[in-house]
Order: C-alpha cells, then structure tokens, then sequence
C-alpha cells in the first residue's frame, strides 16, 4: 500500500532523487509496481544492497521486518528511510540505532503528520513558550478498520508483524504527535482490549495516560472499533494559551499576548480564537504543505528533509531516536496493560 506512495514521491522529487528498483518478496507485485513505474523489480533486498548505483533504501515492509531490513541496508552504507513503526519493539529499534551509530548513513523514520503545517505551529508554539505552562494534551483517534482490512493481509493485526492495533498501527501518528508537542515522556498507565474484531492478537480500543518529565499529563484514545470512522483530534493545553489540530487542520490556537491580563476567572471571553491568524487560509488545503512545483503530500515534506539532511550532513527531524521514544511510549503501553500498572520508561 505504501510502498507506492513512497515510488511517487520519490518520482516527484526528480532530479533531486531518483527511482532505481523496486522490491518486493512476491514477484507478481514487485513486476507489476516495477512496470508501473519503468523501474528494475527485485524479490530480494539483498539484491540492491550491493548495488554501487543505491544510496537510499527505503523500508514499507510490514512493520516487525524492518530492523532485519534496515540493518543489513545500513551495513553496505546506504541510507535508510524506514516507515513507521521504525520497528515494533525497542530491541529491534536499537538494532537500528546501533548499525546507524556504526555507518555514516542517515536514517529517517516516517511520521509525515510533523510535516503539516498545523503540527508545525503547534510545535513552535508548545516548545517556545507560547501556551505557557502546558499542563495537559490529548490525542483521540475515533477510527474504523473493518475485519476485511485486518484479513487483507497476513500480518495485519499480529503480534509479531503489525506489533500491535490501534495504537501501535494507526494511533503512532497521534502518539508521535503528541510526545513531540509535550516534551520528555516518563511514565504510562493505559488498559487495552479487542472488543469488536476477530482474528487478530492485537487491540481494537486503548486508553492511556503518559506522565512527562515536567508533570505534563497525555491522555490517548485510540480505537479502530468507532464506526463510520471519525476524524483525529490532538490538543495542547497550557496556562497561557492552547491549540487543537483536527485532521491535519489548526482548528483552534490562542496564545495569550505580554500584555493580556494575567487570566480571567472563567477563561476568556468572546471569540479568542487565533487560528486564522496564526495560519492564514485555515479553511482551504491547509494541510498540504506548500512546496512549489511538488506534489505536496506531507510524505514528500518529509522526504526533502531527508535529501536536506543527507546533503547537509544533519539529522532529519525524526531520527531513531526520536521514533524509538515514540514506540517506548507505545510499548510501555502495551506492558502497562498486561500488567495493570504503571510504566515507567527507563525500565524498559
Ligand atoms: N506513514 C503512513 O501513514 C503509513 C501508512 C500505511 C502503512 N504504513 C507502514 O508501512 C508499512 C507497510 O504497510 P502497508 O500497508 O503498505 O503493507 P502491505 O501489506 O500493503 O505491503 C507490504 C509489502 O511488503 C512485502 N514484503 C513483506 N516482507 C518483505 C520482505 N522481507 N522483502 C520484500 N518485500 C516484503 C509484501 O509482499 C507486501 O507487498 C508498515 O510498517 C506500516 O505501518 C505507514
């Protein structure tokens, strides 16, 4: 499914980057998507490690292959985009971060929501201040995924493929989102359950707090149980100002000017709401972010920053390190709920 998105951005980024092979272990795919795009076909990765005309591989292989494909890419000195999860538990995480740590390639993990515009201001806003002290955030992800999706292939919904459900799959841009706005996460409680679907091992629905460093409370709702299927939001919460992202849009953003009263009692009266101000056109196609001449879909944002990167010799903004917070969040989880306890991150 990605995996042709991942073509066409590469495509659209000529002559910057260019399209060389596609791989894929079923022949029939990887000759169809080959023909599509004019490109050599593969059913083995190996097969392009070794190959002096690659400098970038990029992974959209089910989700607990990754690091076995990232490793072995990073060992023959390619660079390396991974798609997200970078993998599905932080041993193979690592393993990613010490072959990177050991080659001079850079490696990218997709989060490709950080590259809206709305996540953007929301970001600089939270981290520089603007909200004052954040006390809360939120991220709620209404979804529906039938049983035919979860059937349509094999590793969807187990353990040690998908990792995980609603949160591990889906609810990873949501988590990723709010971890990145609030700052250091140390500790989770969350419960999970699969409550509608069949045949998978992993949860449908999960509720979940994350303690911050800073005291900052997170809470996540994330189920692929809530039909017709509904839209994203993710909040941020503070003293002096707060912010609300629905579907990739700033639907709400107010940050108290220097010289507004401290606070009114009962909050702010009247409309207050600075979105439109803070980023022009919030009822158009804010969520494409504007690059002149591209296809502007937020992957290819975040591709340019890879190309950025690797020419610069700077780290893209979602290193391993970043992706490996985000998936300790989520593992922790996942143990908290097995657990029915608290879990703290530096225990993991
Ligand atoms: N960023 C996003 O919004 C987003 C969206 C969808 C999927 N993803 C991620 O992309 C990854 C793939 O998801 P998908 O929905 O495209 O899966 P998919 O099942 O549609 O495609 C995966 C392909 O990988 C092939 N494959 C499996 N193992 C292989 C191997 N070792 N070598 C070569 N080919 C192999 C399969 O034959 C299949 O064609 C997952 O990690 C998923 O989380 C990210």
């Amino acid at each position: 499914m990605i995996g042709r998105l991942h073509a066409q951005t590469i495509r659209a980024l000529a002559p910057r980057a260019e399209l060389a092979v596609v791989v894929d272990r079923l022949a029939e795919r990887a000759t169809a998507l080959g023909s599509e795009f004019g490109v050599d076909a593969e059913t083995d990765l190996a097969a392009v490690f070794t190959r002096a005309d690659i400098d970038a591989v990029t992974i959209c292989i089910p989700s607990g292959g990754h690091a076995d494909a990232a490793v072995p890419a990073l060992e023959h000195g390619k660079h390396v985009i991974i798609e997200k999860p970078i993998d599905v538990t932080l041993a193979a995480a690592r393993r990613i971060r010490d072959a990177e740590a050991a080659s001079a390639a850079t490696v990218m993990v997709v989060s490709q929501h950080r590259y809206e515009r709305a996540s953007q201001v929301v970001h600089a806003a939270a981290r520089g201040g603007r909200f004052g002290r954040i006390t809360s955030g939120s991220a709620h992800m209404p979804w529906w995924r039938s049983q035919a999706y979860y059937d349509s292939a094999g590793w969807r919904g187990t353990r040690a493929l998908d990792g995980g459900g609603a949160v591990m799959n889906q609810g990873h841009h949501f988590v990723d989102l709010l971890v990145w706005f609030l700052g250091e996460p140390v500790e989770v409680f969350a419960w999970t359950d699969r409550l509608v679907h069949e045949r998978i091992e992993v949860e449908d629905v999960a509720g979940a707090t994350i303690r911050f460093a800073d005291g900052t409370l997170g809470v996540v709702q994330a189920t692929t149980a809530a039909y017709p299927g509904l839209g994203t939001t993710v909040g941020v919460y503070g003293d002096r100002g707060s912010a609300v992202i629905e579907d990739d849009r700033l639907v709400y953003f107010h940050a108290a000017k220097r010289d507004d009263p401290p606070a009114y009692d009962y909050g702010a009266p009247g409309d207050v709401n600075q979105a439109t101000e803070v980023l022009p056109g919030v009822r158009d196609a804010q969520g494409a972010p504007a690059i002149a001449g591209l296809a502007a879909t937020s992957h290819t944002a975040q591709f340019i920053d890879f190309l950025d990167a690797v020419e610069e010799g700077r780290p893209p903004l979602v290193t391993t390190e970043e992706a490996i917070r985000t998936l300790a969040v989520i593992c922790a989880m996942y143990e908290s709920a097995r657990t029915s306890a608290p879990v703290r991150l530096d225990d993991l």
